[in-house]
């Protein structure tokens, strides 16, 4: 139980020290491949502007999504405390991190459960790992949403991350059965997500088929897993530290994943990894998402406090709100069908999967 509790410290402070260090160091989102076509007569004025948006069903005052990120350590309870009152305060939706850690000791619970007790309104998402569902089942997820009365459950998809961590899984089998039983029998929708490596369409496909209700690419490009693990790594285990060095670019950049996952009917679809700004935003839901998701640069401010994290929130849609008029959108719909070029990279990688749909394996 130590182990999980000093893990997710460790978690936190290697995201403060390394600080952008954290993220991929060439890999990006290729969201900068994405060139959205100026309008230079929108017909619009500011204020008419509108950042609503829906998410599973639920209407949002902006299209920003607070990433699952923590939970299980003392430090954790003042972040989730933090950023469930400005989720709470600007009406958009959180995650919490994985609450395995809440479940097996139940004394950690109130480090999530801070996040119903602070926003008994908002739209709180839960989290656990598919290599735990797999292992514990139903049950197990039902007391994660009963943990913080969770709107929706999150089920996260971390191989990479496993394979590095010095006390990761090796086991990954089971998995999307466990989602399928998951989804027939709990009462709230579920959310797959990665960690930071991305979601191909072929995966997308399975999870839709098994009823899951909304995929978060969580791409490559923004906070590198493969990274911060290992530095937990070094001097301990160095065959880890060298796959750790190998796959440190490993991953579906978050532009070419939001592209993938979007040819899939009937999910609604979160692009995070890597979203920094307002015009990535803007940028990620004109290719194709409903909303965007962040974490890592909301977890120094949601150590501030929760003016901090609203300020840096109300940035990032000031910045989407300046994309919106210069595109000539009205609405957040309107971005979705707003006009844009895909350049380099990111157009061959659409035309190479465009031709290849039909053949090859999963
Ligand atoms: C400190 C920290 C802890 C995280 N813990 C979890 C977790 O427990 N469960 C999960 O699904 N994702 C976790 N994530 C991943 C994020 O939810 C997100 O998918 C990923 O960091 C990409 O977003 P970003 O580039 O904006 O950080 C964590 C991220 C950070 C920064």
């Amino acid at each position: 139980m130590g182990g999980i509790e000093e893990r997710k410290r460790d978690h936190i402070s290697l995201c403060l020290d390394l600080g952008d260090e954290a993220d991929f160091s060439e890999k990006t989102t290729w969201l900068e491949h994405v060139e959205l076509i100026h309008n230079a007569l929108p017909e619009l004025s500011w204020d008419e502007i509108s950042l609503e948006a829906r998410l599973l069903g639920r209407k949002f005052s902006y299209p920003i999504l607070i990433e699952g990120m923590t939970g299980g350590a003392r430090e954790a309870y003042e972040i989730n405390r933090n950023l469930a009152e400005a989720a709470e305060k600007l009406n958009i939706p959180m995650g919490v991190g994985s609450q395995r850690a809440g479940i097996e000791n139940p004394a950690l619970a109130e480090t999530y459960d801070i996040v119903r007790k602070i926003a008994p309104r908002c739209f709180l998402i839960g989290n656990l790992s598919g290599v735990e569902l797999a292992k514990h089942g139903v049950g197990y997820a039902e007391r994660a949403v009963e943990m913080i009365e969770a709107d929706a459950l999150a089920i996260h998809l971390n191989v990479l991350q496993e394979i590095i961590q010095p006390e990761g899984s090796r086991s990954f089998k089971g998995i999307l059965r466990a989602i399928e039983l998951l989804c027939e029998k709990l009462d709230v929708p579920v959310i797959v997500k990665e960690v930071g490596f991305g979601v191909s369409r072929e995966v997308a496909e399975r999870l839709a088929k098994a009823g899951v209700k909304a995929v978060d690419v969580a791409g490559a490009g923004g906070t590198n897993w493969a990274k911060i693990e290992a530095e937990r790594v070094k001097g301990l285990n160095a065959a880890k530290a060298l796959i750790a060095e190998l796959y440190s670019e490993w991953g579906i950049p978050t532009a070419a994943s939001i592209l993938e996952v979007s040819r899939v009917r009937g999910l609604d679809l979160i692009a995070s990894g890597g979203i920094r700004n307002g015009l990535q935003a803007a940028k990620a839901m004109a290719i194709g998402a409903d909303f965007v998701g962040m974490a890592r640069p909301l977890l120094k401010p949601a150590l501030a406090g929760p003016e901090h994290v609203e300020k840096m929130i109300a940035r990032v849609a000031e910045e989407l709100r300046v994309a919106m008029l210069l595109t000539g959108s009205k609405t957040i719909s309107d971005l979705k069908r707003c006009r844009y070029v895909l350049l380099g990279p990111l157009s061959e990688w659409a035309s190479q999967r465009a031709r290849k749909a039909s053949r090859g394996r999963r």
